[in-house]
């Protein structure tokens, strides 16, 4: 496996790969791995033949009281995971190699960074955005993999790419989860056993806002109120949103038809949960959005 510190060895060991007619695959982090990080490395050896991940905790992506210095690092841990899962290249670029000076040009989001984690977190998708972009422009992957559990993040790139003519071809990896239903985040190793224990509510809503969608609800008022009651009652945590919105320009629906994401954000102490579920909803059936594809 090797290991890459500078965009200019990056592009030069890319060049050699794709020189050989090899298909790259990316996959993106912020470090601090774990089996969600690993099974999108799973799914990106199945489009490509060489797949190269990043290490880089994005400062343009953290707002100013977000956990930016505070942010698990161990870079050891992490080499050491990726290589047993048969990753190629890691680049690790310092925040001096990716932002030498102040940039001045910059991305505005329009629509879709206006609800969800984007309404709480001004600022965020933007820097999520300005750091794919170069990512994708240094490394030129003919595929990506990001994951479902973010899924504003998801489809805002998704976004960025069809926009801006990028050709990187974006595959969703299905949501990795703790046997309890939580959903796998850097950010559980700030959560305490009573709260760790609870946040199991977060996934069982979910389910049961497909159930009653299942059972021909249609009104996102009163999947958001049920969600909401059992969330509450179950926990300390504090809602910091439960919305539904459609998938292609992530606005709140009331009336559910077509392609939606229930989405939810859940403070328990300092670590902020976000989990959601993607379903096609029309008059006749439900169904959870098939993931990996
Ligand atoms: P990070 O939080 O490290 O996540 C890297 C990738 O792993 C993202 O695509 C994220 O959606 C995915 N991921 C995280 N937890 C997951 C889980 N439980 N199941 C499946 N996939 C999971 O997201 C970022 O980093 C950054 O914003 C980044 C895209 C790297 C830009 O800086």
């Amino acid at each position: 496996m090797l290991i890459t510190k500078t965009i200019a060895e990056t592009r030069a060991a890319l060049g050699k790969v794709r020189s050989e007619g090899k298909r790259i695959g990316f996959m993106p982090t912020l470090g601090y791995i774990h089996e969600g990080h690993l099974t999108l490395v799973d799914i990106a050896k199945k489009h490509s033949d060489f797949v190269i991940v990043s290490i880089f905790v994005n400062p343009t992506q953290f707002g100013p009281k977000e956990d930016f210095s505070a942010y698990p690092r161990d870079f050891e841990r992490d080499r050491r995971m990726f290589d047993a899962r048969g990753v190629a290249l890691i680049f690790a670029p310092s925040v001096e190699e990716m932002y030498p000076e102040l940039e001045l040009i910059k991305f505005q989001i329009e629509k879709m960074s206006d609800h969800l984690c984007g309404e709480r977190r001004p600022g965020h998708f933007n820097g999520v955005v300005q750091v794919v972009a170069k990512l994708f422009n240094i490394i030129q992957p003919d595929v990506a993999v990001f994951g479902q559990k973010d899924v504003q993040q998801l489809f805002v790139l998704k976004r960025l790419v069809y926009d801006l003519n990028f050709p990187t071809k974006i595959i969703m990896g299905p949501t990795v989860r703790e046997p309890n239903g939580l959903a796998m985040s850097t950010r559980n190793v700030y959560l305490t056993p009573t709260q760790r224990a609870q946040s199991s509510i977060l996934y069982q809503s979910l389910q049961r806002a497909k159930e009653l969608i299942q059972l021909g609800e249609r009104r996102a008022s009163v999947v958001i109120a049920e969600m909401t009651k059992m969330i509450q009652t179950a926990t300390e945590g504090r809602i910091d949103y439960v919305e539904i919105v459609h998938t292609s320009d992530l606005q709140p629906i009331e009336t559910l038809e077509g392609r939606v994401a229930i989405a939810l954000a859940v403070y328990f102490g300092k670590a902020r949960l976000i989990d959601n579920i993607i379903l096609d909803i029309n008059e006749k059936s439900v169904s959870e959005m098939p993931t990996g594809d």
